[in-house]
């Protein structure tokens, strides 16, 4: 334990959105909105937490945060005692918008952690997914956190499993985000327990087809980005949302609800139907859209031991 006090490792997660439609608990995309975290091992029992940007007024600054409990369970997994922690995150990834906050948080803890046990104890990528599903509960966010790009992730014999792939470079993301959060708890009440077998087909159908509009051919993106197992149980809970989305899709954008919601994904063909979209969100809800115009994320997270040490001591 004691060499690792004053070990300090620099984090970086991207923002993903897990579903893309059709693939509902499968899919997620990795993003180029970032959180950022200095993370070092102090004496056991400290907790020192400075969190800025998004999401910094709600974000608990104790043991309860999400990031050291995730740092905390990696530890316990691994069968070494916690260390106190000092973080410094800087939040890049918006909070509670259904842009894979919680699964960043999630996918930072378990790297923070591999990075503070480095030598003590190696961490291979088939177990960062199954800690960090432990703890989000599904893959589908922690999985492109953790190794970007397009990820399939699913739960097999031997636990959480997933598949990265290279997205096809004609496919530009846009993100519309409102100013209202969602939470994913209230937005998975919603679902019914069973849903009807031609839906299932349905969604079996689009999700197949999705990943070869997202790898060769981007121009079935529309028909390859429709849903029946999710989007529409959840639109009452966010009925701008839904307004937007069936709007967009109306014009011929593939625009889905992004994770949970209730920020609204749009799989553009370039820079020009990127503003297009944008200006439609403009003018069709009332609820003012924060565009984001972001690159598909290819490294995923990232996790450095500083060799000069914090930036600051307390
Ligand atoms: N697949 C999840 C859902 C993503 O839609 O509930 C949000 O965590």
């Amino acid at each position: 334990m004691t060499s690792l006090l004053g070990r300090t490792v620099d984090v970086r997660v991207p923002a993903t959105s897990a579903n893309l439609g059709p693939g509902f608990d499968t899919l997620g995309l990795a993003l180029s909105m970032y959180d950022e975290l200095e993370v070092t091992a102090l004496e056991p029992g400290r907790v020192e937490i400075e969190v800025s940007g998004s999401g910094a007024e709600e974000i608990p600054v104790d043991a309860s945060n999400l990031v050291v409990r995730s740092i905390a369970h990696v530890f316990a997994d691994a069968g070494v005692e916690m260390p106190g922690i000092r973080l410094i995150a800087r939040n890049g990834v918006p909070h509670g918008r259904g842009l894979g906050s919680s699964g960043a948080a999630v996918a930072a803890g378990v790297l923070a952690a591999k990075g503070l046990l480095e030598g003590v104890v190696e961490l291979d990528d088939a177990a960062l997914l199954r800690l960090a599903t432990e703890l989000e509960g599904h893959p589908d966010n922690v999985a492109p956190a953790l190794f970007g790009s397009l990820t399939i992730a699913w739960t097999g014999e031997r636990g959480p499993q997933h598949k990265k792939l290279l997205v096809h470079r004609g496919v530009s993301p846009l993100v519309l985000v409102p100013g209202y959060t969602m939470s994913t708890k209230a937005a998975r009440s919603l679902q019914p327990e069973h849903v009807p077998s031609e839906d299932a087909v349905f969604n079996v159908s689009r999700s197949a087809l999705l990943i070869a509009a997202l790898t060769q051919s981007p121009e079935v993106l529309l028909d390859a980005t429709d849903d029946r197992l999710h989007q529409d149980y959840r639109a009452p809970a966010m009925p701008e949302t839904s307004r937007l989305v069936r709007a967009l899709r109306a014009e011929g954008f593939a625009a889905v609800v992004s994770g949970a919601g209730p920020s609204v994904l749009v799989l553009c063909d370039g820079p020009g139907s990127r503003l297009e979209a944008a200006r439609i969100a403009d003018e069709v809800t009332d609820t003012p859209w924060i565009p984001r115009m972001v690159a598909v994320d290819v490294r995923g997270g990232t996790v450095r031991e500083r060799a000069e040490g914090p930036s600051s001591q307390s």
